[in-house]
Protein backbone atom coordinates (compact mmCIF):
# COMPACT_ATOMS: atom_id res chain seq x y z
CA UNK A 1 0.00 0.00 0.00
CA UNK A 2 1.68 3.19 -1.26
CA UNK A 3 1.12 5.34 2.07
CA UNK A 4 3.26 8.39 3.16
CA UNK A 5 4.89 6.80 6.43
CA UNK A 6 5.41 9.44 9.60
CA UNK A 7 8.63 6.94 10.75
CA UNK A 8 10.33 8.18 7.71
CA UNK A 9 9.54 11.84 7.72
CA UNK A 10 10.75 11.81 11.18
CA UNK A 11 13.84 10.38 10.17
CA UNK A 12 14.46 12.78 6.96
CA UNK A 13 13.86 15.95 9.65
CA UNK A 14 10.60 16.96 8.39
CA UNK A 15 8.81 16.88 11.58
CA UNK A 16 11.60 18.85 13.78
CA UNK A 17 9.40 22.10 14.96
CA UNK A 18 6.38 21.08 12.78
CA UNK A 19 2.91 21.03 15.15
CA UNK A 20 1.94 17.01 14.68
CA UNK A 21 -1.62 15.77 15.26
CA UNK A 22 -2.13 12.45 16.16
CA UNK A 23 -5.22 10.29 15.96
CA UNK A 24 -4.46 7.30 18.47
CA UNK A 25 -7.15 5.16 19.32
CA UNK A 26 -7.19 5.33 23.34
CA UNK A 27 -10.37 3.74 23.48
CA UNK A 28 -9.43 1.41 26.70
CA UNK A 29 -12.16 -0.34 28.77
CA UNK A 30 -12.54 1.24 31.82
CA UNK A 31 -13.99 -0.20 35.16
CA UNK A 32 -17.20 1.56 36.88
CA UNK A 33 -15.27 4.12 39.12
CA UNK A 34 -13.34 4.89 35.54
CA UNK A 35 -10.20 3.29 36.00
CA UNK A 36 -8.48 1.97 33.06
CA UNK A 37 -8.75 -2.43 33.14
CA UNK A 38 -6.72 -3.30 30.01
CA UNK A 39 -3.68 -0.55 28.35
CA UNK A 40 -2.79 -2.37 25.22
CA UNK A 41 -3.65 0.71 23.26
CA UNK A 42 -2.19 3.11 25.37
CA UNK A 43 1.00 0.94 25.45
CA UNK A 44 0.83 0.78 21.23
CA UNK A 45 0.46 4.47 20.89
CA UNK A 46 3.68 5.40 22.46
CA UNK A 47 6.25 4.48 19.98
CA UNK A 48 4.89 6.96 17.81
CA UNK A 49 4.52 10.06 20.12
CA UNK A 50 7.97 9.12 21.44
CA UNK A 51 9.13 9.59 17.47
CA UNK A 52 7.06 12.65 17.35
CA UNK A 53 9.00 14.12 20.37
CA UNK A 54 12.20 12.80 20.44
CA UNK A 55 11.57 14.61 16.09
CA UNK A 56 11.05 17.91 18.07
CA UNK A 57 7.88 18.67 17.20
CA UNK A 58 4.89 20.06 19.19
CA UNK A 59 2.90 17.31 19.48
CA UNK A 60 -1.04 17.27 20.07
CA UNK A 61 -2.36 13.41 20.66
CA UNK A 62 -6.42 13.00 20.36
CA UNK A 63 -8.89 9.62 20.30
CA UNK A 64 -12.08 8.95 20.90
CA UNK A 65 -13.19 7.11 23.98
CA UNK A 66 -16.72 5.06 23.90
CA UNK A 67 -19.63 7.21 22.06
CA UNK A 68 -20.61 10.12 24.36
CA UNK A 69 -22.92 12.65 22.78
CA UNK A 70 -21.51 15.19 20.65
CA UNK A 71 -21.57 18.86 22.48
CA UNK A 72 -22.25 17.22 26.14
CA UNK A 73 -19.81 16.68 28.19
CA UNK A 74 -20.22 14.10 31.39
CA UNK A 75 -17.43 13.19 33.35
CA UNK A 76 -17.03 9.72 32.33
CA UNK A 77 -16.14 10.46 28.46
CA UNK A 78 -12.96 11.88 29.63
CA UNK A 79 -9.47 10.80 28.77
CA UNK A 80 -8.29 12.00 32.11
CA UNK A 81 -7.70 8.90 32.83
CA UNK A 82 -6.11 8.24 29.60
CA UNK A 83 -4.07 10.81 30.17
CA UNK A 84 -2.38 10.35 33.21
CA UNK A 85 -1.53 6.60 32.24
CA UNK A 86 0.12 7.90 29.14
CA UNK A 87 1.81 10.14 31.52
CA UNK A 88 3.36 7.38 33.33
CA UNK A 89 4.59 5.26 30.47
CA UNK A 90 5.97 8.44 28.83
CA UNK A 91 7.53 9.50 31.93
CA UNK A 92 6.38 13.17 31.78
CA UNK A 93 3.05 15.18 32.63
CA UNK A 94 0.51 14.95 29.57
CA UNK A 95 -1.75 17.72 30.35
CA UNK A 96 -5.41 17.63 28.85
CA UNK A 97 -7.16 20.10 26.54
CA UNK A 98 -10.28 20.34 26.44
CA UNK A 99 -11.89 22.81 23.84
CA UNK A 100 -9.55 22.59 21.83
CA UNK A 101 -11.43 22.78 17.87
CA UNK A 102 -10.56 26.36 17.34
CA UNK A 103 -6.55 26.56 18.62
CA UNK A 104 -4.28 24.54 20.75
CA UNK A 105 -1.11 25.81 22.77
CA UNK A 106 1.79 23.53 22.36
CA UNK A 107 5.43 24.28 22.03
CA UNK A 108 8.31 21.97 20.29
CA UNK A 109 9.44 18.99 22.60
CA UNK A 110 5.97 19.26 24.62
CA UNK A 111 3.15 17.04 24.26
CA UNK A 112 -0.62 17.17 24.99
CA UNK A 113 -3.96 15.12 25.24
CA UNK A 114 -7.14 16.84 23.47
CA UNK A 115 -10.06 15.77 24.71
CA UNK A 116 -12.24 12.96 23.41
CA UNK A 117 -12.66 14.41 20.14
CA UNK A 118 -16.01 12.42 19.52
CA UNK A 119 -17.58 15.36 21.99
CA UNK A 120 -17.07 17.54 18.85
CA UNK A 121 -20.07 18.51 17.07
CA UNK A 122 -19.53 17.18 13.73
CA UNK A 123 -16.54 14.48 13.96
CA UNK A 124 -18.96 11.53 13.79
CA UNK A 125 -20.91 12.57 10.53
CA UNK A 126 -17.37 14.03 9.28
CA UNK A 127 -18.25 17.46 8.97
CA UNK A 128 -16.36 19.36 6.68
CA UNK A 129 -16.53 22.50 8.35
CA UNK A 130 -14.91 20.66 11.54
CA UNK A 131 -12.49 18.81 9.29
CA UNK A 132 -11.16 22.11 8.05
CA UNK A 133 -10.40 23.77 11.59
CA UNK A 134 -8.86 20.47 12.92
CA UNK A 135 -6.51 19.99 9.70
CA UNK A 136 -5.70 23.75 10.30
CA UNK A 137 -4.33 23.23 14.04
CA UNK A 138 -1.22 20.82 12.26
CA UNK A 139 1.36 20.81 10.10
CA UNK A 140 1.59 16.75 9.47
CA UNK A 141 -1.84 14.60 10.37
CA UNK A 142 -0.65 11.70 11.96
CA UNK A 143 -3.10 8.61 12.17
CA UNK A 144 -2.19 6.14 13.98
CA UNK A 145 -5.38 4.37 15.51
CA UNK A 146 -6.07 1.46 13.53
CA UNK A 147 -8.78 0.44 15.99
CA UNK A 148 -11.07 2.95 14.44
CA UNK A 149 -9.82 2.97 10.60
CA UNK A 150 -12.89 1.71 9.90
CA UNK A 151 -14.84 4.43 10.68
CA UNK A 152 -14.79 7.90 8.39
CA UNK A 153 -15.10 10.70 10.70
CA UNK A 154 -13.80 13.88 11.39
CA UNK A 155 -10.63 12.93 13.33
CA UNK A 156 -9.67 9.69 10.86
CA UNK A 157 -10.96 11.19 7.34
CA UNK A 158 -11.86 14.50 6.93
CA UNK A 159 -8.62 15.72 9.17
CA UNK A 160 -6.71 13.88 6.47
CA UNK A 161 -8.51 15.59 3.18
CA UNK A 162 -7.11 18.56 4.62
CA UNK A 163 -4.28 18.74 6.42
CA UNK A 164 -0.51 19.57 4.71
CA UNK A 165 0.55 16.28 4.92
CA UNK A 166 -1.00 13.00 5.80
CA UNK A 167 0.51 10.03 6.75
CA UNK A 168 0.42 6.81 8.80
CA UNK A 169 2.12 6.29 12.20
CA UNK A 170 4.32 3.55 13.27
CA UNK A 171 1.03 1.25 14.83
CA UNK A 172 -1.14 2.03 11.58
CA UNK A 173 1.50 1.03 9.39
CA UNK A 174 2.57 -2.18 10.79
CA UNK A 175 -1.26 -3.27 11.19
CA UNK A 176 -1.29 -2.51 7.53
CA UNK A 177 1.95 -4.38 6.71
CA UNK A 178 0.65 -7.72 8.51
CA UNK A 179 -2.70 -7.49 6.89
CA UNK A 180 -0.54 -6.90 3.34
CA UNK A 181 1.57 -9.80 4.08
CA UNK A 182 -1.38 -11.95 5.42
CA UNK A 183 -4.05 -11.72 3.14
CA UNK A 184 -2.54 -9.90 0.22
CA UNK A 185 0.29 -11.64 -0.21
CA UNK A 186 0.49 -14.78 1.82
CA UNK A 187 2.64 -17.64 2.03
CA UNK A 188 0.49 -20.69 1.32
CA UNK A 189 -1.11 -22.90 2.80
CA UNK A 190 -3.54 -19.94 4.34
CA UNK A 191 -5.48 -21.35 6.89
CA UNK A 192 -8.00 -18.96 8.35
CA UNK A 193 -9.97 -19.79 11.72
CA UNK A 194 -13.25 -17.69 12.11
CA UNK A 195 -15.13 -18.65 15.10
CA UNK A 196 -18.15 -17.37 17.46
CA UNK A 197 -21.11 -17.88 18.20
CA UNK A 198 -23.03 -16.66 14.82
CA UNK A 199 -22.84 -17.26 11.26
CA UNK A 200 -25.11 -14.24 10.77
CA UNK A 201 -22.68 -11.61 12.22
CA UNK A 202 -19.27 -13.17 10.15
CA UNK A 203 -20.98 -14.32 7.00
CA UNK A 204 -19.41 -11.66 5.42
CA UNK A 205 -16.04 -12.44 6.23
CA UNK A 206 -16.82 -16.22 5.80
CA UNK A 207 -17.94 -15.09 1.95
CA UNK A 208 -14.65 -13.27 1.25
CA UNK A 209 -12.07 -15.42 3.16
CA UNK A 210 -13.82 -18.71 1.08
CA UNK A 211 -12.25 -17.44 -1.90
CA UNK A 212 -8.98 -16.49 -0.52
CA UNK A 213 -7.23 -19.25 2.03
CA UNK A 214 -6.72 -23.12 1.57
CA UNK A 215 -8.40 -23.79 4.86
CA UNK A 216 -11.23 -22.13 6.57
CA UNK A 217 -11.87 -23.30 10.55
CA UNK A 218 -14.67 -22.60 11.62
CA UNK A 219 -15.23 -22.93 15.38
CA UNK A 220 -18.58 -22.18 18.04
CA UNK A 221 -21.83 -21.71 17.57
CA UNK A 222 -20.31 -21.38 13.24
CA UNK A 223 -19.27 -24.36 13.44
CA UNK A 224 -22.71 -26.16 14.84
CA UNK A 225 -23.90 -24.25 11.93
CA UNK A 226 -21.49 -25.95 9.72
CA UNK A 227 -21.98 -29.50 11.18
CA UNK A 228 -25.87 -28.71 10.97
CA UNK A 229 -25.16 -28.13 7.02
CA UNK A 230 -23.04 -31.17 7.07
CA UNK A 231 -25.96 -33.43 8.08
CA UNK A 232 -24.81 -33.65 11.34
CA UNK A 233 -26.69 -33.76 14.68
CA UNK A 234 -26.48 -31.30 16.87
CA UNK A 235 -28.33 -31.58 19.75
CA UNK A 236 -29.22 -28.15 21.48
CA UNK A 237 -26.25 -25.96 20.79
CA UNK A 238 -25.65 -22.93 19.64
CA UNK A 239 -26.69 -22.30 15.60
CA UNK A 240 -28.64 -20.62 12.83
CA UNK A 241 -30.37 -23.35 11.20
CA UNK A 242 -31.38 -20.45 8.74
CA UNK A 243 -28.00 -19.99 7.78
CA UNK A 244 -27.35 -23.78 6.11
CA UNK A 245 -27.64 -22.69 2.89
CA UNK A 246 -25.09 -20.16 2.90
CA UNK A 247 -22.88 -22.16 5.08
CA UNK A 248 -23.33 -24.73 2.63
CA UNK A 249 -22.74 -22.25 0.13
CA UNK A 250 -19.08 -21.11 1.48
CA UNK A 251 -18.10 -25.20 2.11
CA UNK A 252 -18.85 -25.22 -1.73
CA UNK A 253 -17.16 -22.48 -2.79
CA UNK A 254 -13.90 -23.74 -0.91
CA UNK A 255 -14.33 -27.01 -2.87
CA UNK A 256 -14.25 -25.54 -5.97
CA UNK A 257 -11.29 -24.56 -5.24
CA UNK A 258 -9.63 -27.76 -3.86
CA UNK A 259 -9.77 -25.57 -0.39
CA UNK A 260 -12.19 -27.03 2.54
CA UNK A 261 -13.76 -26.27 5.63
CA UNK A 262 -12.65 -28.61 8.07
CA UNK A 263 -16.17 -30.29 9.77
CA UNK A 264 -15.00 -31.57 13.57
CA UNK A 265 -14.71 -35.29 13.60
CA UNK A 266 -15.46 -34.79 17.25
CA UNK A 267 -16.49 -32.68 20.04
CA UNK A 268 -16.42 -31.87 23.60
CA UNK A 269 -20.57 -31.93 25.26
CA UNK A 270 -22.55 -31.12 28.34
CA UNK A 271 -26.03 -30.96 29.53
CA UNK A 272 -25.97 -27.46 30.86
CA UNK A 273 -24.08 -24.28 29.97
CA UNK A 274 -21.47 -24.08 32.97
CA UNK A 275 -18.03 -24.45 34.21
CA UNK A 276 -18.77 -27.43 36.36
CA UNK A 277 -21.06 -28.96 33.71
CA UNK A 278 -19.74 -32.93 32.95
CA UNK A 279 -17.90 -32.93 29.58
CA UNK A 280 -18.14 -35.44 27.08
CA UNK A 281 -15.69 -36.41 24.21
CA UNK A 282 -18.27 -38.06 21.33
CA UNK A 283 -17.68 -38.42 17.78
CA UNK A 284 -19.24 -35.69 15.97
CA UNK A 285 -22.15 -38.11 14.71
CA UNK A 286 -23.56 -39.21 18.18
CA UNK A 287 -24.65 -35.73 19.06
CA UNK A 288 -27.91 -36.84 21.66
CA UNK A 289 -30.84 -34.25 21.42
CA UNK A 290 -30.03 -32.92 24.51
CA UNK A 291 -26.27 -32.29 23.96
CA UNK A 292 -24.92 -28.81 23.86
CA UNK A 293 -21.15 -28.72 21.78
CA UNK A 294 -19.07 -26.62 24.07
CA UNK A 295 -15.80 -27.53 22.00
CA UNK A 296 -13.81 -29.68 19.26
CA UNK A 297 -12.97 -32.98 20.66
CA UNK A 298 -9.07 -33.81 21.02
CA UNK A 299 -9.04 -35.57 17.30
CA UNK A 300 -10.43 -32.74 16.00
CA UNK A 301 -7.94 -30.72 17.88
CA UNK A 302 -5.12 -32.80 17.23
CA UNK A 303 -6.00 -32.76 13.07
CA UNK A 304 -6.74 -29.23 12.99
CA UNK A 305 -3.17 -28.24 15.00
CA UNK A 306 -1.18 -30.22 12.28
CA UNK A 307 -2.80 -28.18 9.36
CA UNK A 308 -1.55 -25.30 11.29
CA UNK A 309 1.55 -26.84 11.56
CA UNK A 310 1.86 -26.97 8.05
CA UNK A 311 0.55 -23.52 6.95
CA UNK A 312 2.39 -20.69 5.43
CA UNK A 313 0.22 -18.05 6.76
CA UNK A 314 -2.30 -18.03 9.66
CA UNK A 315 -5.25 -15.78 10.30
CA UNK A 316 -6.76 -16.13 13.77
CA UNK A 317 -10.15 -14.55 14.50
CA UNK A 318 -12.33 -16.08 17.63
CA UNK A 319 -11.86 -18.74 20.17
CA UNK A 320 -12.87 -22.37 18.86
CA UNK A 321 -14.72 -23.65 22.30
CA UNK A 322 -16.29 -22.05 25.76
CA UNK A 323 -11.93 -21.74 26.47
CA UNK A 324 -13.30 -19.37 29.84
CA UNK A 325 -14.23 -22.94 31.18
CA UNK A 326 -11.84 -25.63 31.84
CA UNK A 327 -13.06 -28.34 30.66
CA UNK A 328 -14.07 -26.69 27.37
CA UNK A 329 -11.12 -25.25 26.84
CA UNK A 330 -8.71 -28.17 25.67
CA UNK A 331 -9.17 -27.19 21.41
CA UNK A 332 -8.89 -23.35 21.78
CA UNK A 333 -5.41 -24.00 23.81
CA UNK A 334 -4.65 -27.05 20.91
CA UNK A 335 -4.87 -24.21 18.52
CA UNK A 336 -2.65 -21.66 20.50
CA UNK A 337 -0.47 -23.84 21.20
CA UNK A 338 -0.23 -24.67 17.34
CA UNK A 339 -0.09 -21.46 16.06
CA UNK A 340 2.63 -21.16 19.10
CA UNK A 341 4.33 -24.00 17.54
CA UNK A 342 4.27 -22.84 13.66
CA UNK A 343 6.46 -21.22 11.36
CA UNK A 344 3.92 -20.02 9.41
CA UNK A 345 3.21 -15.99 9.80
CA UNK A 346 0.26 -15.24 11.95
CA UNK A 347 -1.96 -12.54 12.32
CA UNK A 348 -5.03 -12.31 15.61
CA UNK A 349 -7.47 -9.91 16.23
CA UNK A 350 -10.91 -9.81 17.94
CA UNK A 351 -11.26 -9.48 21.72
CA UNK A 352 -11.92 -13.02 22.75
CA UNK A 353 -8.62 -14.20 20.65
CA UNK A 354 -6.38 -11.47 22.67
CA UNK A 355 -8.10 -13.01 25.56
CA UNK A 356 -7.38 -16.52 24.69
CA UNK A 357 -3.44 -15.50 23.47
CA UNK A 358 -3.02 -14.39 26.91
CA UNK A 359 -4.82 -17.80 28.62
CA UNK A 360 -2.07 -19.29 26.91
CA UNK A 361 0.89 -16.80 26.79
CA UNK A 362 1.83 -16.92 23.61
CA UNK A 363 1.91 -13.64 22.80
CA UNK A 364 5.57 -13.69 21.51
CA UNK A 365 4.69 -16.42 19.33
CA UNK A 366 2.09 -14.20 17.43
CA UNK A 367 3.34 -12.94 14.27
CA UNK A 368 1.07 -9.71 14.49
CA UNK A 369 -1.53 -9.04 17.07
CA UNK A 370 -3.85 -6.30 15.87
CA UNK A 371 -5.28 -3.68 18.54
CA UNK A 372 -8.54 -3.93 15.66
CA UNK A 373 -11.99 -5.01 16.86
CA UNK A 374 -14.45 -4.00 14.19
CA UNK A 375 -11.82 -2.71 11.99
CA UNK A 376 -9.87 -6.07 11.69
CA UNK A 377 -13.08 -7.86 11.16
CA UNK A 378 -13.76 -5.39 8.81
CA UNK A 379 -10.26 -5.98 6.62
CA UNK A 380 -11.38 -9.49 6.92
CA UNK A 381 -14.09 -8.89 4.87
CA UNK A 382 -11.97 -7.21 2.28
CA UNK A 383 -13.41 -3.75 2.85
CA UNK A 384 -10.91 -1.00 2.21
CA UNK A 385 -10.53 1.10 5.63
CA UNK A 386 -11.70 4.91 4.81
CA UNK A 387 -8.35 5.45 6.92
CA UNK A 388 -6.30 3.91 4.69
CA UNK A 389 -8.12 4.50 1.55
CA UNK A 390 -7.85 8.93 2.43
CA UNK A 391 -3.89 8.01 3.19
CA UNK A 392 -2.87 6.54 0.08
CA UNK A 393 -4.85 9.06 -2.18
CA UNK A 394 -3.29 11.90 -0.38
CA UNK A 395 0.65 9.88 -0.98
CA UNK A 396 -0.60 9.36 -4.78
C1 LIG B 1 -13.09 -0.14 19.01
O1 LIG B 1 -13.10 -0.20 20.25
O2 LIG B 1 -13.32 -1.13 18.28
C2 LIG B 1 -12.66 1.14 18.36
O3 LIG B 1 -12.12 2.03 19.27
C3 LIG B 1 -13.79 1.75 17.57
O4 LIG B 1 -14.81 2.18 18.42
P1 LIG B 1 -16.27 2.50 17.82
O5 LIG B 1 -16.87 1.16 17.45
O6 LIG B 1 -17.01 3.20 18.90
O7 LIG B 1 -16.08 3.34 16.58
Amino acid sequence: MNILRFTDLAAQGKATGQRVFIRADLNVPQDDAGNITEDTRIRASVPCIRQALEAGAAVMVTSHLGRPTEGQFKPEDSLAPVARRLGELLGREVPLVSNWVDGVDVKPGQVVLLENCRLNKGEKKNDEALARKLAALTDIYVNDAFGTAHRAEATTYGIAQFAKVACAGPLLAAEIDAITKALADPKRPLVAIVAGSKVSTKLTILESLAGKVDQLIVGGGIANTFMLAAGLPIGKSLAEPDLQDQARAVIEAMRARGAAVPIPVDVVTAKSFAADAPATVKDAAAVAEDDLILDIGPKTAAQLAAQLREAGTIVWNGPVGVFEFDAFSKGTEAIARAIADSSAFSIAGGGDTLAAIAKYGIENQVGYISTGGGAFLEVLEGKTLPAFEILEKRAG
